[in-house]
C-alpha cells in the first residue's frame, strides 16, 4: 500500500493506493460509519461490508436526485447517526457524488471518505471534492465542494466492473494524457485495455497517475478559475450531444475530443487528430456521430462555460499541453458546420 497525501485549501485529503477494502476498518471507526453503496456493488462485494451500517441506493444515474439523499438522510436518522458520523461512499461516481453531498448537508457536514470502485470514480469523479445532484435536466446543478478525508483504491473491486465501464473510465484516462501528459498517451498507445484489465500492477500504476493527474490540477485550482477548466476537454460537445442523444458519457466525450482536436486544428498550432482517433478506437470509444448540430447548439447556448456570445473552449496546442480558448459561438458554429 502506498499512502499520499494532497493538500487543497480546506483540508489535507489522504490517499491510499493499492490497498485493501479491509484498510477501512483502521481508517474509521466501525461504531460511526455508515456505508453508502449502490445494489450492483452490493451484490458483487456487499461480504466485505457485514460489519458496517449500510445504506444500499438504487443504481444509476437517473438516482442522482434529492429524493434519494432524502432517503440517505432518513436511513441515517434511523440509524441514530450523529455529527461524530462518518459516512463511506464505496462505488461509481454517482456514490461518491451523493455520499460527499449528503455528507456535507447532514446535520450542517459530517466528515466523509470514498472508495472509489469504477474506474471513472478512480481516476476521476471520487478526486476534487465537487459533490453533487440533478435537478430535472441538469446535471449536477445542486452542490457543494468539499474534499473527502481520505480515498481507498482497492482494484480488486474491478473484477466485476461491466466492460462498457471500463470503456467509460478510459475516455477520462486519455483526456488526462491528452491535455497533461505526452508520457502517458505514448504508453496508451503502446497497450490496449485488454493489457490493463490483466496485468494488476500496470493497471494500478495507471489508476495512480491518472489520479494524481487531476489531484494536481484541482490543487492548483480548486475552486476552477482557470487550470480546473482544462478538465472539461471534450465536455463541452461532449455534453450537448449526451443530453442530445442519451450516449455513455465516456462516449460523448470521446466524440467531443475529436471535436475540440479539430477545431485546434483551426485555432492553434495542433495538428495530431489522428493519433487522438487511433487511440480513442483502439480502447473502444466511438469518434464521430452525425448529430443535429442546431440542436446540438441550443444546449451549447446553455453551457455553463458561456460568457455573453462567447464560449471558453478547451483545445490542445500539442498532445499533452491544452489550453483555452474564448471563441464566438457564431464562429463555432460556422466552423462545426464544415465538420
Ligand atoms: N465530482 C466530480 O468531479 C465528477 C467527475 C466526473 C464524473 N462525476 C460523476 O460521476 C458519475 C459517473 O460515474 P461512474 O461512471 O462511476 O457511474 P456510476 O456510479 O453510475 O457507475 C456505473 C455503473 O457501474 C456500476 N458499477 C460501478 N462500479 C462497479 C463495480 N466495481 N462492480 C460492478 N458494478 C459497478 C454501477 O452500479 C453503475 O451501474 C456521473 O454522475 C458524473 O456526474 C463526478
Ligand atoms: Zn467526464
Amino acid at each position: 500500500m502506498l499512502r499520499k497525501t494532497y493538500t487543497f485549501s480546506e483540508k489535507k485529503t489522504a490517499y491510499y493506493f493499492n490497498a485493501e477494502f479491509g484498510v477501512l476498518d483502521q481508517l474509521v471507526d466501525p461504531s460511526k460509519g455508515v456505508i453508502i453503496t449502490d445494489e450492483n456493488i452490493y451484490q458483487s462485494h456487499g461480504r466485505k461490508f457485514r460489519h458496517w451500517k449500510t445504506i444500499v441506493l438504487e443504481p444509476g444515474e437517473e438516482n442522482k436526485i434529492q429524493s434519494t439523499v432524502d432517503s440517505i438522510i432518513q436511513q441515517l436518522i434511523d440509524y441514530g447517526a450523529d455529527r461524530k458520523s462518518f459516512l463511506v461512499g464505496v462505488g461509481g461516481g454517482v456514490v461518491t457524488d451523493i455520499t460527499g453531498y449528503a455528507a456535507s448537508i447532514y446535520m450542517r457536514g459530517i466528515k466523509f471518505g470514498f472508495v472509489p470502485v469504477s474506474l471513472l470514480a478512480m481516476v476521476d469523479a471520487s478526486i476534487g471534492g465537487k459533490n453533487g445532484i440533478d435537478v430535472g435536466p441538469y446535471k449536477n446543478l445542486a452542490g457543494t465542494i468539499r474534499q473527502p478525508d481520505f480515498l481507498l483504491y482497492d482494484s480488486s473491486f474491478l473484477k466485476s466492473l461491466p466492460l462498457r465501464e471500463w470503456v467509460n473510465g478510459f475516455a477520462e484516462i486519455i483526456k488526462h494524457a491528452c491535455i497533461k501528459d505526452a508520457t502517458l498517451f505514448k504508453e496508451l498507445e503502446q497497450n490496449d485495455l485488454k493489457f490493463y484489465r490483466q496485468d494488476k500492477d500496470a493497471l494500478s500504476k495507471l489508476i495512480q497517475r491518472n489520479a494524481m493527474i487531476k489531484s494536481k490540477v484541482v490543487m492548483t485550482d480548486e475552486f476552477e478559475q482557470g487550470e480546473r477548466k482544462l478538465l472539461n476537454f471534450g465536455h463541452t460537445w461532449g455534453h450537448a450531444i449526451e443530453t442530445n442523444y442519451n450516449l455513455p458519457h465516456g462516449n460523448a466525450v470521446a466524440i467531443g475530443m475529436v471535436m475540440a482536436c479539430r477545431l485546434s486544428e483551426e485555432l492553434t498550432e495542433f495538428s495530431q487528430t489522428q493519433r487522438v482517433i487511433d487511440l480513442l478506437q483502439k480502447y473502444g470509444l466511438p469518434v464521430d456521430m452525425k448529430v443535429d448540430k442546431k440542436k446540438v447548439f441550443e444546449v451549447l447556448r446553455m453551457d455553463k462555460k458561456k460568457v455573453n456570445t462567447f464560449i471558453n473552449y478547451v483545445l490542445l496546442a500539442d498532445i499533452g499541453k491544452a489550453v483555452t480558448k474564448k471563441i464566438e459561438l457564431n464562429k463555432l458554429e460556422s466552423l462545426v458546420n464544415n465538420y
